[in-house]
């Protein structure tokens, strides 16, 4: 059988990360909580996080790590087609934090739109790119995944606030034809999700039509874990058998950073050993949206991921929204 040469893929040609200065241990938790670095470590795998200055915005945070992603893979804002950032904690309700990027990195072309899907939003970015991508409707797209989640903490509940973190991290994203295999580079499925009936679980307790405030962050840490590890696998499974793989064919997991157990459960679940699971929980907390890109960036700087490896990213946040991307690095 001849092989199609026409079939565009959004393949992966450059990444970046950026995390402010101010890293916050555990221990500085126990000064002002009930809590401690034995409790946090042990429970969620954490051990510190990065927390924006007063004057870090989180547009501030995507730009940096849309600069790095630039430099990676040698291209110039000008040669962007399309800005999507992924985000629950923008500068302002309006306008989009990516066309705040847009004029931070000097891009005067295109255009830019946020996407909410709080910490699943990276793989509906991805894979909202792809579309724009596969339809011909962009060239290259900047995704990026950027947070402030440390604005919408409640710094009196030891249940949520020692968990998150700021950051940022980005992908750039560039329409080069494939065969149509799942050899070829390039985002090769996606799987996405959400059930609003899961509200309660977490959610922020304020809002531009209903109070008027940006609110605090509520969460049911413990019936939300459950949920995880049964969704996560279970998108996870449904974006390989979209793309005709198995788990033996992966690579890397790159999970949403939000608790090494949830990480522990899920990989188990995939018969992926935790040697292919990278891992930033310990250093990041959980960036929500950023915590993937961040994760995928680290990775491939430290030369785990190399091209051609198979890499399955997984995300699962309030809505409840989930789901999953396959790409070929
Ligand atoms: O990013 C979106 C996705 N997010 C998630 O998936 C988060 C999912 N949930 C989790 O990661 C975990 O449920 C937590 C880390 C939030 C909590 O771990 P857990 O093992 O589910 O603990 P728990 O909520 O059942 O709480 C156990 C105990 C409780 O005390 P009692 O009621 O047993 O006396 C909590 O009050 O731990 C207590 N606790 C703490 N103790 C010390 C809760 N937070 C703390 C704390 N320090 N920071």
């Amino acid at each position: 059988m001849t092989q199609r040469t026409d079939i565009l893929r959004s393949v992966v040609v450059g990444y970046g990360h950026y995390l402010p200065e101010r890293v916050v241990e555990n221990a500085e938790f126990e000064a002002t909580l009930d809590t401690s670095d034995e409790w946090i470590r042990t429970r969620s795998g954490i051990e510190r996080r990065h927390f924006a200055a007063d004057d870090q915005h989180t547009s501030d945070l995507a730009a940096e790590a849309a600069k790095a992603a630039l430099v990676n893979a040698g291209l110039s804002a000008s040669d962007l087609d399309a800005v999507i950032v992924a985000t629950s904690t923008p500068d302002l309700t309006f306008p989009s934090v990516a066309t705040m990027v847009q004029t931070k990195i000097g891009m005067e072309q295109g255009f830019g739109f946020d996407v909410q899907a709080v910490c699943a939003g990276f793989v509906f970015a991805m894979s909202t790119a792809n579309g724009l991508i596969i339809s011909g409707q962009a060239k290259r797209v900047l995704v990026i995944g950027a947070e402030t989640f440390s604005r919408i903490m409640d710094w009196t509940d030891r249940g949520t606030c020692v968990l998150f973190g700021d950051g940022a991290g980005a992908l750039i994203l560039e329409a080069q034809s494939g065969t149509g295999t799942n050899d070829d580079r390039g985002i090769l499925s996606s799987d996405l999700n959400s059930d609003g009936r899961y509200k309660d679980m977490l959610f922020v307790d304020g809002g531009v039509s209903s109070t008027g405030t940006a609110g605090k962050l509520r969460m049911q840490g413990n019936a939300l874990f459950r949920q995880a590890v049964e969704k996560l696998a279970s998108t996870a499974d449904a974006a390989l058998t979209k793309a005709g793989l198995a788990h033996a064919d992966v690579d890397w997991i790159v999970p949403h950073q939000a608790n090494i157990r949830i990480i522990q459960g899920t990989a188990k679940k995939l018969d992926v050993p935790m040697e292919r699971v990278v891992l930033t929980v310990q250093d990041h907390g959980n960036t929500s949206a950023a915590s993937i890109p961040l994760a995928l960036s680290v990775g491939a700087a430290s030369g785990k991921i190399k091209q051609g490896d198979l890499v399955l990213t997984e995300a699962i946040g309030g809505g409840l929204a989930w789901g999953a991307v396959i790409i070929r690095w």
